[in-house]
């Protein structure tokens, strides 16, 4: 049993701070994912768990403890990284094995329980190779199984798939998310790819430049993004932005060049007359012909994503493109009509790039 709770910790190097004040509360059992741009703080954060950085402010408790101060081997967690640093002398059960070596476990016990943890990992045939006669996926298990092994409260994981070809991390994403449904040990897994974040976590930490700027559930952040960070961030193709002015009257955010997407009328009332970023994604939009949709946009050119194709259009001095399975008759230069769910529109100010909300909707999510 081990929930992690981190409390308005901030990290300074010298006179640069790079994490601003986090707080984040992880369940125990529960997966987090941490996702971010590159020198965003996630493994600062992650690190400062370990107990591998200190704490500039702030507090860090695990299972209800204060870890603070505690060496690294005190606070019960488990990393694993990007380089797993396998011995590369011993075999692949030697590896497994080590830190039961280490603490004394007599042999018997510790082969027994390497047997097992191999078996779970899908080593069993390869327990007597040496590292350098796996495949990368082989040796990103062995890591794992020299994890597992220690029995950890907490499994802390730094991008530990970016080395593996693109199959490989998938299939390994799903090995992953099949050994955390088994042990259930709580979980912190930082990585850049939104995909790889989305597919894996119970819910999603997004972070942006040393503070979070969104917490959920990988759907709550996908269909409710907090931020237009947040929105461009996550999904992909990524979302479209579009420059717009909200008005109650016409129930609809208007297009600089007057066309109008239609708003449900809560949010139209809620904010008036308010600038914004209007946020379409690809596939949330259907080509329909040119004077039948929302507005009409200039088709460009098309790609290939496999199950559906992705079609770039010109807006006025913007791009903009629809995901579709169909197979709709555009022309390079040519107009099509753009339609749009309205209950697939997100708003975002302007001036804040927040997300703006129908009241009353913000109301009931606060009391539910
Ligand atoms: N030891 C250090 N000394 C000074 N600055 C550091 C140190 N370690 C990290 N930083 C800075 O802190 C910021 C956050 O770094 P961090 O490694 O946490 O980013 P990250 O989100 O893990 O990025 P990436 O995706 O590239 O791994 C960066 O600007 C980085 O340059
Ligand atoms: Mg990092």
């Amino acid at each position: 049993m081990a929930d992690i709770s981190i409390r308005q910790v901030r990290k300074s190097y010298g006179k640069t701070e790079v994490v601003h004040g986090v707080d984040l509360a992880v369940a125990t059992g529960e997966f987090i994912v941490i996702l971010g741009p590159s020198g965003c703080g996630k493994s600062t954060l992650l690190r400062m768990i370990a107990g591998l950085e200190s704490v500039t402010a702030g507090e860090i408790s695990i299972a209800g403890k204060v870890v603070n101060d505690l060496e690294p081997h005190e606070r019960g967690c488990a990393m694993v990284f990007q380089n797993y640093a396998l011995y590369p002398h011993m075999t692949v059960a030697e590896n497994i094995g080590y830190a039961l070596k280490v603490a004394g476990l007599p042999r018997a016990e510790r082969l027994a329980k390497v047997a097992a943890v191999g078996s779970s990992v899908g080593l069993t045939e390869f327990l007597d190779r040496r590292p350098g006669q796996l495949s990368g996926g082989q040796r990103q298990r062995v890591a794992m199984a020299r994890a597992i092994i220690r029995e950890p409260a907490v499994f802390l994981f730094d991008e530990p798939l970016s080395n593996l070809d693109a199959k490989l991390r998938v299939q390994m994403r799903h090995e992953i998310r099949r050994i955390h449904n088994q042990i259930k040990a709580t979980s912190v897994f930082v990585t850049h790819d939104q995909a790889e974040g989305m597919t894996l976590a119970d819910r999603l930490v997004v972070m942006n430049k040393g503070v979070i700027e969104q917490i959920g559930t990988p759907e709550e952040i996908y269909h409710h993004p907090a931020s237009v960070y947040v929105a461009g961030f996550i999904g992909s193709p990524a979302m479209n932005f579009l420059p717009g002015q909200i008005s109650a009257a016409q129930r609809a955010v208007m297009l600089p060049n007057g066309a109008r997407i239609d708003l449900p009328a809560g949010l139209a009332q809620a904010h008036d007359g308010a600038l914004t970023q209007i946020g379409l994604r690809p596939e949330a939009l259907t080509l329909v012909p040119a004077g039948q949709g929302a507005f009409n946009a200039t088709f460009d050119f098309a790609e290939e994503t496999g199950p559906a194709k992705l079609y770039h259009f010109k807006f006025e001095d913007l791009t903009l493109s629809v995901l579709s399975a169909e197979k709709p008759n555009v022309e390079p230069g040519k107009p099509m009509g753009i339609k749009v769910q309205p209950d697939a529109v997100h708003l975002f100010s302007a001036d804040t790039g927040k997300r703006l909300g129908a009241k009353q909707a913000v109301a009931e999510k606060v009391m539910a």
